[in-house]
């Protein structure tokens, strides 16, 4: 039998809840004043290496990676944010200046090791906010996070870092260089290896013995330049003020290249070990680094799947009709019926003439409130036999009274 790649999914059972969770996030979104945007899944593979970094595991080792027919080398997309930034840059929009904002949703490619939580193809709702330097866009995209969470039920935790900018990010890297080489015979091979390629990186290593060596190593919160130090401040003020929790993660480093300042990350405690269900922070040099002019913008991802076992889909609050006929004379009229209530209304109409019972049976199988059938009596009188199935009232009305049955 034919099956999906391992590491990929159907969203088959989860269809409906995928498109709910969609809805409740674009509304918030909105609110926010972002539009949406769609880029392709597939892009030239220096796009990731020029954004994503070279050195980061994402396009080390994880990406699909292949030639196409034309001889281009291209990947598949592991991430929405340099996309966004491409085709920002492509539409001259950082010449235009001013701000813009998008969110985006859509699968995304990573070759990892498949566990729980962790696919090969897996689906990300992203904003990327552009323009806006103050401190008050990162306060602003961290509540928007976190009221997408409160739509949904979801109870998480915002874990917060910074990251230093060019002034301050040089000295504190040489540091950190210089604690991991007096380490390093007590340092994981990973880790031996990112001191000279990525040293940040080693901070949020998984070995508990690098872990224990990392309790004593520089952090980069305590070598933050003035203007760094101030924001961070600032930012914690903000969310502070806005009731949002927090707590400050000083390994925090995230696993892409790209970010300065502030990085954010909300995890879950009831997910197991892929706990983190969104991040992202502030990239002020990305769309200078894809040949743009710079500007600042700051964004953040959310992983679908790995939230659904954290919300329930809620009822929308359309009425549920179910219509059928016990008459094959009366079919074509319930038809008819049942796409005018559908203007409003969540109809099932069933085709097959039944027994009053089974059209009952049929209306609780659907979850129906209304059931609404035409028998031989109600045929002949323009009129309709309709139970309401939570309150257990049963009449019969005209059919043209049907629409206003109910408010
Ligand atoms: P990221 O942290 O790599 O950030 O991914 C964001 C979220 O995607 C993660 O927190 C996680 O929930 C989900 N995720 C990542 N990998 C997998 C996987 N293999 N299976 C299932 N879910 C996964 C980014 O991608 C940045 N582009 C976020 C960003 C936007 N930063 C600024 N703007």
């Amino acid at each position: 039998m034919l099956q999906a790649l391992r590491g990929m999914k159907d969203l088959i059972d989860d269809g409906e809840k995928f498109n709910y969770f969609v809805k409740t996030a674009e509304n918030v979104a909105k609110k926010y004043g972002f539009s949406f945007v769609e880029t392709p899944i597939l892009e030239e593979t220096s796009l990731y290496i020029r954004s994503v970094g070279e050195s980061s595991d994402i396009v080390g080792k994880e990406m699909y990676r292949f030639e196409d027919k034309g001889g281009n080398d291209v990947s598949m997309r592991p991430e929405g944010t340099a996309g966004v930034v491409r085709a920002f840059v492509e539409k001259k929009l950082d010449r235009k200046g001013g701000l813009n904002r998008f969110y985006y949703c859509g699968p995304m490619f990573r070759y990892e090791r498949p566990q729980k939580g962790r696919l090969r193809q897996f689906h990300q709702f992203g904003i990327e906010s552009f323009g806006e330097e103050s401190v008050y866009e990162d306060a602003a995209v961290i509540t928007l996070a976190k009221n997408i969470f409160d739509d949904l039920g979801i109870g998480c935790e915002l874990q917060l870092n910074s990251l230093g900018c060019k002034e301050c990010m040089p000295t504190y890297r040489e540091t950190l260089v210089s604690f991991l080489r007096s380490h390093q015979d007590k340092i994981c091979d990973d880790c031996k290896k990112r001191t000279e390629t990525n040293p940040i990186r080693t901070l949020d290593c998984k070995n508990s013995e690098c872990q224990n060596i990392y309790v004593d190593a520089p952090k980069i919160t305590d070598n933050l330049c003035q203007n760094c130090d101030t924001d961070f401040e600032k930012l914690k003020k903000l969310l502070e003020a806005s009731n949002i929790e927090f707590s400050i993660n000083k390994n925090l480093v995230r696993g892409l290249d790209y970010y300065n300042k502030t990085a954010f990350e909300f995890v879950s405690k009831e997910i197991g070990a892929q706990s983190a269900i969104a991040g992202g922070g502030r990239y002020d040099k990305l769309v200078e680094y894809l040949d743009g002019k710079e500007t600042p913008a700051v964004g953040f991802a959310i992983g679908i799947e790995r939230i659904f076992p954290l919300f329930e889909k809620k009822d929308e609050s359309l009425n549920k009709f179910y219509i059928g006929a016990m008459d094959e004379k009366y079919t074509d009229t319930s038809f008819i019926l049942a796409v005018d209530l559908r203007r409003e209304n969540e109809v099932t109409f069933e085709p097959k003439t039944k027994s009053l019972k089974s059209h009952l049976k049929g209306a609780d199988k659907v979850g129906a409130k209304y059931c609404c059938v035409i028998g031989e009596n109600e045929g002949q009188n323009n009129e309709i036999w309709v139970k309401d199935l939570e309150a257990k009232e049963e009449k019969v009305i005209k059919q043209e009274d049907l629409k206003g049955l109910i408010g």
